[in-house]
């Protein structure tokens, strides 16, 4: 088979996990395959409540209806990011105000943050790009200080540290995806991790379609109505048996992915060195999550000639994100501050490499290979 970007991991229980599910009847949310991984999410995140939804685009929706963002409000976005980060503000009438990122992670520039403050500020958003983590500690002080909601998109960071804490404990709403590209997958799949408790009561109910339900199912009350805005975002317990049998398997696909990432990066070291090229770096102390393994070429034109190389000898290998400031969404729905052209200036270097937990050694070798004989031009 030829080599892959990505390919999602079959976990050890996941196939029979998926028959048990369907042969059981119960197919459609909150099955007990759901409840174990929003259990097991809990217990591994120490979070105050986790829901599992149908995606981390649903994860950031919910949590801006979560939020209560609406016309007027203005919420901090860095301009280094997957566009579901611009659109769940802008689908609350509110309006994402983009600025600029680190040129050496990618995440959120703290001090661009700051400055785009205004009385209108409702909260600060950001991600944690590749794993590595951004400043959570600088962001949290930021928004204590001006009363704002912080969100934290950790979908590339499940399980990962910062200064040897786990990532994601600092912000009141932190979002995941369970995309089929991502470290734990169940084809489409999320979740809303709620550190402050204040948000619980709401995203239980707009999780389920703006019902009291969840507490009909706890027997709080003896029927469930309509009580405030939400949608439908529970997956069906099938995806949810996928999620719980990736979840029980999380250190093997830690483990693998670890070493995918550690034998490119041996791999290329040198020549990257010699030829003026980063390596993603998550920083002293801290611990990415192998979600991606890329490098920052010296500029365009080497990031498309790299691109063409690695395609030429069947190594395939992507771009990333184009920066919402200069998307045609994010120049009609938002605002930015500053020139944010180190977005512009990240997005035109990066060149991601294939990693997951099927790489073989063949593989690994050919994408070292591949890469070390792309000569750099200056
Ligand atoms: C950082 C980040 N946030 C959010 C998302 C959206 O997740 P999903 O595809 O599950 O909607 C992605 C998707 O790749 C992402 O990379």
């Amino acid at each position: 088979m030829s080599l892959r970007f990505t390919h999602p991991h079959i976990a050890s229980a996941e196939m029979d996990a998926v028959r048990r599910a369907i042969e059981s009847g119960h197919t459609w949310g909150d099955g007990p395959f759901t409840l174990s991984a929003a259990e097991q999410l809990t217990e591994m995140l120490d979070a105050a409540h986790v829901a599992i939804v149908t995606s981390g685009t649903d994860a950031a929706e919910l949590a801006g209806i979560v939020a209560d963002f609406g016309p007027g409000d203005e919420v901090i976005v860095p301009s280094y990011q997957f566009p579901s980060a611009g659109l769940s503000v802008a689908l609350r009438g509110a309006t994402p105000v983009f600025v600029d990122v680190d040129p050496r992670t990618g995440n959120i520039d703290v001090s661009h943050a700051e400055a785009a403050v205004t009385p209108n500020t409702r909260a600060i958003t950001f991600v944690n790009y590749a794993g590595v983590t951004a400043d959570t500690k600088a962001i949290r002080r930021i928004a204590d200080a001006h009363d704002l909601i912080v969100i934290e998109d950790n979908c590339h960071s499940l399980g990962g540290t910062a200064n040897g804490e786990p990532m994601g404990r600092d912000s009141d709403l932190v979002l995941h995806s369970f995309h089929s590209s991502k470290n734990i997958s169940c084809g489409e799949g999320g979740a809303l991790v709620v550190n402050n408790r204040r948000f619980v009561e709401r995203t239980e109910i707009a999780r389920e379609k703006g019902t009291n339900r969840h507490r009909f199912l706890r027997g709080e009350v003896d029927r469930y109505t309509w009580v405030d805005l939400g949608s439908n975002y529970l997956p069906s317990d099938v995806q949810g048996a996928m999620l719980d049998a990736q979840l029980l398997d999380y250190d093997i696909i830690q483990d693998r992915r670890m070493s995918a990432w550690a034998s490119l990066n041996d791999g290329i070291a040198d020549w990257a060195n010699d030829s003026g090229v980063d390596i993603m770096d998550a920083g002293p102390g801290n611990h990415h999550t192998a979600h991606l393994f890329y490098v920052l070429m010296p500029d365009q034109t080497q990031q498309r000639a790299l691109l063409d190389h690695l395609g030429a000898r069947g190594v395939p290998s992507a771009t990333h994100y184009q920066p919402l400031h200069s998307a045609e969404a994010g120049e009609r729905f938002g605002r930015t501050v500053g020139s944010c052209e180190n977005a512009t200036s990240f997005a035109s270097r990066i060149l991601r490499l294939p990693i997951h937990t099927n790489l073989s050694a063949a593989d690994i070798e050919l994408i070292v290979d591949s890469v070390t004989s792309f000569e750099v031009t200056n």
